[in-house]
């Protein structure tokens, strides 16, 4: 059985410590960097009308989501432990309730769910790698690429393959342990997946239609902004930091005293956004020079791109390079998402081995239902009687629940926690000087902007 998380993370050669500050960079970006930053942030940059959004994003990544993420590296290297078991210890030290662990629990089911349906978005890029590969987009139509797309999704067998495939490599690296599995994952991935994105943004740079897709991206046209959209500004920042699902607590255990919290979370944020915006930037000039809708929804990238990747010279290898990277990308946010329950398992004397692979199982029987909510159960929508819930299935109220609900409330509690709970002093042990800019950012500005975006979003 592997020895249970250390009580104390500090001592060296720790293998439930990263060996380095760039270890820790490259696992914090692996979990914020994925599925977000190239499948959604795209198509709702798209649906959202471009410019004006990107904007409200950039200014939620650095108001609310920076403080926030450098909260939760703080909290969690306070503590040491698992988020569960860091709130409860921080709560103590702090000599505040018990009642505090409740920010850790909820994180650590947020983040389950959202694994159990990762999981099963993440799946689609195995088969469009295969396809890819075989040539199966070349010259491909419209239609087509949407029936292929629909029939992927309308076959429950096919998707539970690929879940089960994804879960599996979810739970192999989780498996091996912080230095062994999950730094010796993120160190390889990470830099591939740098250097597939630069590929691409150089081959985007000559479509033709590059100028057109900068303006898109960067051009604000206020006009199209709505409400709506800076809710769902807000919520992505969230869930492309990773935040608010203990994951980023988790990952600050396991750092080293003696590396920078408050730079360092500087360092993660921009290469997130940079990785959204690059991702940006190899997706619209495809999208433009072959006249396909920016603002096509979720499919952009499954429906549009084989058409665009169909009628370009050396097309199929760029598209399995898009969709490898894509897989890459899910698969070093996946395994963060699982590393909250697992080093609670861990802390509670479960070897990591049964822990990851118990905490994978259920995630996959959960995710099970939201591969039936595509085709079998897409009229099972049981939460009808409340006009919020009409019509969504399981999958959609997973998401809700897990984006709309549990992020935002348990980003709020943490700013309280932090702001208002917690001695200056301790925090400011943690973040050194960049603790003065912070600290009234986290005590003030985060909690109204999150109570004024409850308050739309329950309205
Ligand atoms: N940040 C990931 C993405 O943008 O795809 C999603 C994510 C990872 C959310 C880890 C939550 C989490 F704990």
């Amino acid at each position: 059985m592997a020895a249970p998380v250390a009580e104390n993370n500090q001592q060296a050669g720790n293998p439930a410590q990263w060996s380095s500050r760039f270890a820790f960079i490259m696992a914090a970006v692996g979990s914020a960097v994925g599925l977000g930053n190239i499948w959604k942030f795209p198509y709702i940059t798209g649906e959202n009308g471009g410019g004006a959004f990107v904007l409200v994003y950039l200014a939620c990544i650095a108001v609310i989501g920076l403080p926030l993420m450098m909260a939760e590296v703080m909290l969690g290297r306070r503590g040491g432990k698992s988020p569960i078991g860091t709130m409860t210890s921080v709560a103590a030290s702090e000599e505040r309730s018990k009642g505090w662990a409740g920010i850790g629990i909820m994180a650590t089911l947020a983040a389950f769910l959202i694994l159990s349906f990762y999981s099963v978005i993440a799946g689609w890029t195995m088969p469009y790698i295969l396809s890819a590969v075989s040539g199966d987009f070349s010259g491909i139509a419209a239609e087509e690429s949407g029936a292929l797309f629909g029939g992927l999704l309308a076959s429950p067998g096919e998707l539970l393959l690929w879940h089960s495939i994804f879960m599996g490599l979810t739970v192999l690296v989780s498996a091996g342990g912080v230095r062994h599995g999950l730094e010796r994952a993120v160190t390889k991935l990470m830099p591939a997946l740098f250097v597939l994105l630069l590929i691409l943004v150089g081959y985007a740079m000559t479509t033709g239609h590059f100028g057109e897709a900068v303006s898109f991206l960067f051009k604000p046209d206020f006009s199209a902004l709505t409400a709506e959209a800076i809710l769902v500004a807000l919520g992505h920042a969230f869930f492309t930091l990773s935040l608010a699902s203990g994951a980023m607590m988790a990952y600050g255990a396991y750092l080293k005293k003696d590396v920078p919290i408050a730079r360092t979370s500087v360092v993660v944020a921009i290469m997130d956004t940079g990785v959204a915006l690059l991702a940006g930037l190899a997706i619209f000039p495809i999208v433009f020079a072959h006249g396909l809708e920016p603002g096509a929804g979720p499919g952009l990238i499954f429906v549009t791109l084989p058409v665009a990747f169909g009628q370009m010279a050396g097309g199929s290898f760029f598209a399995t390079l898009f969709f490898v990277l894509l897989l890459f990308a899910a698969w070093t946010s996946s395994i963060s998402m699982l590393e909250s329950l697992v080093s609670y398992l861990n802390e509670k004397g479960v070897s990591r081995v049964k822990a990851a692979v118990g905490g994978g199982l259920v995630a996959w029987l959960v995710g099970v239902t939201t591969v039936l909510s595509l085709n079998e159960w897409s009229g099972f929508t049981p939460l009808d009687m409340f006009a919020r819930f009409e019509g969504k299935t399981l999958f959609d109220l997973y998401d809700y629940l897990t984006a709309n609900i549990m992020m935002p409330l348990g980003a709020l509690l943490t700013a309280v926690f932090v702001g208002w709970k917690m001695k200056p002093e301790h925090s400011a042990a943690e973040l050194g000087g960049w603790h003065r800019l912070w600290f009234p950012i986290i005590r003030y500005l985060s909690p109204i902007a999150l109570l004024i975006v409850f308050y739309f979003n329950l309205k």
